[in-house]
């Protein structure tokens, strides 16, 4: 059977369904899949959370039964293999009795591309694809990214004021955002394997970095590794996070001298050393340590102003979730979302692509990829 407009469009409505995905899923790719049945959808999902169920399984869980015979239309070209923390979906498609694939673009990672579809005709499925190949991979350029960095996703996440300050002075912390607001953070922390603040933040805040949703992190997950850049460990012995559990502590530091850093461990917590030029801590070295030897491919930073700031001009950030509190802080020396040395001029400050904005509660959450 050849690919007929009915299909592209239906392969369309999947790529439509898999945008949903944008901001939550990532370093994966965004995926969306339609299932129908004798010209009729019977199930249809997106890949809606990292870590979460994929979008075919989704689907065939919507359809149930009726996803027998059914064909499938795919974004991506279904995963294959068992190195996975989710089911692999060219075997998920053909345990529902799906009968025929028609996806859009081939999977862009080297090591994948082409092994879904190749296994799903070794399962005895009819497999079409890549049928609108420009407008698949065009949804796939976060993960194109994600594929090709050492360093975990690193998605920037504050909260601030209309007129975009993120604290009332320096060094003083405050509750800009309201509990809608704090659930979708606590949701975002549980949903990433590590959140990173710098010691500013500490030092203003003393904040526990946890998840704390009814019942834990979602989906059983365990806790976030906790992280703490400062250069000369000044964290404080007493902080919640060393005092008060809650999971692992990682202290990234440059020079701490050798008292403050045992009195650290003491705690149970890990310091590693990772000095760059300017004496402060080396965060792309860092950050391909913590891919490299923790496994960490999704990491939340929580601010404050001068680690948002050095991550961004060093191009270490990939999506900025910003919360936008309906109140004006003002003063010259509150400090906003991103200081330091800043950028020269508009042409080489980072811009944010995809932009999406929905309201949490009385605030406002502005989301976008970081170009680059
Ligand atoms: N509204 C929000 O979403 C939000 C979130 C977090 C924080 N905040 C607010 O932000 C303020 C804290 O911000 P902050 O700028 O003072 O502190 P910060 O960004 O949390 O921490 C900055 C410190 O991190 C250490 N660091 C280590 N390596 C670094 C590097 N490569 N680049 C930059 N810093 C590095 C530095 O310690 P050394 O100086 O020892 O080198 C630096 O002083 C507080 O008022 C807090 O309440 C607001």
């Amino acid at each position: 059977m050849s690919v007929t407009p009915h299909d592209v469009e239906r392969v369309r409505r999947a790529i439509a369904l898999a945008t949903k995905g944008r901001f939550a899923v990532e370093p994966n790719p965004v995926v969306g899949c339609v299932l129908e049945r004798d010209g009729r959808i019977v199930g249809e999902s997106w890949h809606a959370d990292y870590g979460g169920p994929h979008a075919e399984a989704r689907a065939i869980e919507t359809a149930g039964e009726a996803a027998r015979c059914a064909t499938a239309y795919v974004s991506l070209e279904p995963c294959t293999g068992t190195a996975k923390k989710t089911p692999p979906c060219a075997e998920a498609l053909h345990a529902a009795g799906v009968r025929r694939v028609v996806y859009a673009a081939a999977d862009p990672s080297p090591e994948m591309s082409g092994r879904g579809a190749a296994r799903l005709g070794d399962l005895g499925l009819e497999i079409e694809g890549p049928v609108l190949e420009a407008e698949g991979a065009a949804i796939l350029a976060a993960f194109r990214r994600a594929v090709r960095a050492r360093r975990p996703w690193v998605v920037c996440k504050w909260a601030m004021s209309w007129d975009g300050r993120i604290a009332p002075g320096p060094g003083r912390g405050a509750m800009l955002s309201g509990p809608r607001a704090a659930r979708f953070v606590h949701d975002l922390r549980g949903r990433c394997e590590a959140v990173a603040v710098g010691v500013g933040t500490v030092l203003a805040d003393d904040p526990l970095l946890t998840c704390r949703l009814e019942g834990g992190p979602p989906d059983a997950r365990p806790q976030p590794l906790r992280i703490v850049f400062d250069s000369r460990l000044r964290l404080p012995v007493e902080s919640r996070l060393l005092r008060d559990g809650g999971g692992p502590v990682l202290v990234v530091t440059a020079r701490g001298d050798r008292a403050r850093r045992e009195a650290v461990e003491a705690t149970g917590a890990e310091v590693w050393e990772h000095a760059g030029d300017d004496g402060r801590v080396d965060l792309a070295a860092a950050l391909e340590r913590l891919r490299a030897e923790r496994g960490v491919r999704r990491l939340l930073v929580e601010g404050g102003a001068r680690l948002n700031g050095s991550l961004l001009r060093d191009g270490l950030v990939d999506q900025v979730s910003a919360i936008v509190a309906p109140r004006i802080l003002g003063g010259s020396g509150a400090p906003g979302a991103a200081e330091g040395t800043g950028f020269r001029d508009l042409e080489s400050a980072p811009r944010l692509t995809d932009v999406a904005w929905r309201p949490l509660g009385e605030d406002f959450l502005l989301q976008g990829y970081v170009s680059g």
